[in-house]
C-alpha cells in the first residue's frame, strides 16, 4: 500500500519505519527540513532500539522516504497517518493546533480519495474535527477518517509495533475499516487482536488505557507508602496481587513514578476533557497527585538519611524517564534532582543516553562519564532508571569510591541483601531500610 505519515517524532516515525519493513511503500513528512535532512541520512533524531537498523534497510530498499512537501506524500498515498505531537496546554488540554494544521494541509494538497488515519493520541471527538475541517478545505475528494490509537511503548517502539498484542480502529466507514485490515493483515495473521469499533469509543479507549496504567503505578506507589507504615513489602504485595488474573501482571512496580510525554500529559487532557464533557472523573487528579507525592518521598528518605543537604553531592543513575531511551519529557529523575539541587546538594549524574539533553534542561547538573564517576565521593546513589547497565555495576568498586556507601534503590531493581554485605545501607520504595548492622 502507499502510505504517507505526517509527523516523524516518537510515534510517526517507528509507524513508518515498521510500515516499510512490512512492505508498505511509505512516505513521512515532517515540517523540520534539518531533521527531514537527518533522516535521509540515515541519523535519526532520537534513541530508540532497532530503530536506526530497520529505517537504514527501508531508505536502502526505497520503501521509505522523508519529505518536506506535502505534495509528494498526497500524489503518491492512498491512507495517511496523522502523527503530530499534541503537547499539553497551561490548561491540561491537549494543543491540537499541529493537527488542525497537518489535517488543513491534506485537504489542499488532496488529488484523489485519502483515508485520514488519526494516529497521535487525542480528545474524543477529534475524529469530527477532522472531517470538518476535511470537507471544509476540499469538496472534491473523498475523505474517510479513521482513529487507530498507537499503543507502543517508548524504548520497545520497534518491538511493540512488530508484535502488537491488539490493533484497534475505530471508523464509521467499512470500506475504511476493511483497508486498514488489510493493512494489517500479517500482523494479524501472527496474533494480534483486531478490533473495530466506533471514532469515539477508539478515541476514549486510548485515553482509558493510558489512565489505567498510570492508575496502576500510582496504585502500587501508594501501596509502597502504607507499606513502609505497615511493616510490609510492597514488591511482595504486588507480586501477589498480580497472581490473580482478574488484576493482571504488569505497571505495578512501585519505584519513583511514572513520566513520559504519554502518561502525565494524557491524564491530564483526559481530567479537562471529562470535565468539558460533564463529568469531573475525580480518581483522574488523584493518579497525578500521587506520582508527585511519590518524588517527594523519594526525596524525603535522601534528606532524612543524609540530614542537611547542603553541600552533600547525590550520584543519580540514569535520568531518562524510564531504560532504553533518551526521551527526558516529565522524567522522575529530574523533578527529583530539581528537588535535590533547590535544597542545595551538588548532583551529579550518570545516564547511558539521556546526559546532554537533561543538562540542556537543568544546567546545574554535573555530567559523569560513567557510573563509577558520579558515585565518586558522593553520599547517596540513587537509581532513578533501570537501564541494563546500571543493573550490573561492580558495586564493590562503588562501594569504595563513595564518601558514605549508601544507596536509594529508586526502582526497587537492586539486590538489596548482597548491596548490604559488602557494606551499603540500602534504602528502596516501599520496603524497610537494611543497614550493614541490622539496625
Ligand atoms: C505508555 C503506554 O504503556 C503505551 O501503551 C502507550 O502507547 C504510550 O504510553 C503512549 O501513549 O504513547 P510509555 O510512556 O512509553 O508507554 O512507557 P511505559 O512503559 O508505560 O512507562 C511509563 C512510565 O511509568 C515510565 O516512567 C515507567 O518507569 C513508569 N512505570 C511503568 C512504573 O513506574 N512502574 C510500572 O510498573 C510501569
Amino acid at each position: 500500500m502507499q502510505i504517507g505519515i505526517i509527523g516523524a517524532g516518537h510515534v510517526g516515525l517507528p509507524t513508518g519505519v515498521v510500515l516499510a519493513h512490512m512492505g508498505h511503500q511509505v512516505v513521512a513528512l515532517d515540517d523540520d527540513e534539518a531533521t527531514v535532512e537527518l533522516l535521509n541520512d540515515g541519523v535519526m533524531p532520537f534513541y530508540e532500539p532497532e530503530l536506526e537498523d530497520l529505517a537504514h534497510a527501508a531508505t536502502r530498499s526505497g520503501r521509505l522516504r522523508f519529505v518536506t512537501d506535502p505534495r509528494e506524500l498526497t500524489n503518491s498515498a492512498s491512507l495517511v497517518f496523522i502523527c503530530v505531537g499534541t503537547p499539553q496546554r497551561v490548561t491540561g488540554e491537549a494543543n491540537l493546533i499541529a493537527v488542525e494544521r497537518a489535517v488543513e494541509t491534506l485537504a489542499k494538497n488532496a488529488s484523489s480519495n485519502l483515508v485520514v488515519v488519526e494516529k497521535s493520541t487525542v480528545p474524543t471527538g477529534t475524529a469530527r474535527r477532522v472531517e470538518e475541517i476535511l470537507r471544509r478545505h476540499n469538496q472534491t475528494v473523498e475523505f474517510k477518517v479513521v482513529c487507530n490509537p498507537e499503543f507502543l511503548r517508548e524504548g520497545k517502539a520497534v518491538e511493540d509495533s512488530l508484535n502488537p498484542a491488539r490493533i484497534l480502529v475505530g471508523s464509521d466507514s467499512r470500506e475504511a475499516l476493511a483497508t486498514m485490515k488489510e493493512l494489517y493483515q500479517p500482523l494479524i495473521h501472527q496474533g494480534a487482536q483486531w478490533i473495530e469499533t466506533d471514532l469515539q469509543t477508539a478515541e476514549l479507549a486510548k485515553h482509558a488505557s493510558n489512565a489505567f496504567l498510570a492508575l496502576k503505578v500510582s496504585f502500587a506507589n501508594a501501596l509502597a507508602r502504607i507499606s513502609e507504615l505497615a511493616g510490609a513489602d510492597v514488591t511482595k504485595v504486588t507480586a501477589i496481587m498480580e497472581a490473580d488474573p482478574r488484576i493482571g501482571a504488569g505497571h505495578l512496580h512501585a519505584g519513583l513514578g511514572f513520566g513520559g510525554s504519554c502518561f502525565p500529559k494524557d491524564l491530564a487532557a483526559f481530567e479537562r476533557l471529562s470535565s468539558r464533557l460533564g463529568y469531573g472523573f475525580p480518581i483522574l487528579p488523584e493518579i497525578a497527585r500521587i506520582n508527585e507525592e511519590t518524588i517527594e518521598a523519594a526525596f524525603r528518605k535522601v534528606e532524612e538519611a543524609l540530614w542537611n543537604l547542603e553541600s552533600k553531592t547525590i550520584c543519580l543513575w540514569g535520568l531518562s524517564f524510564k531504560p532504553n531511551t533518551d526521551d527526558i519529557r516529565f522524567s522522575p529523575a529530574l523533578a527529583l534532582a530539581r528537588l535535590l539541587l533547590q535544597s542545595g546538594a551538588h548532583v551529579k549524574a550518570y545516564d547511558p543516553r539521556a546526559g546532554e539533553p537533561a543538562r540542556a534542561e537543568l544546567p546545574d547538573l554535573q555530567l559523569a562519564t560513567d557510573p563509577y564517576e558520579a558515585a565518586r565521593d558522593s553520599n547517596c546513589a540513587v537509581l532513578c532508571t533501570e537501564w541494563d547497565d546500571l543493573l550490573n555495576l561492580d558495586m564493590k568498586r562503588v562501594h569504595d569510591l563513595m564518601d558514605l556507601p549508601m544507596v536509594l534503590d529508586g526502582r526497587n531493581a537492586l539486590d538489596g541483601a548482597s548491596l548490604v554485605e559488602l557494606g551499603f545501607t540500602y534504602l528502596s520504595m516501599g520496603r524497610a531500610p537494611l543497614r550493614p548492622d541490622g539496625s
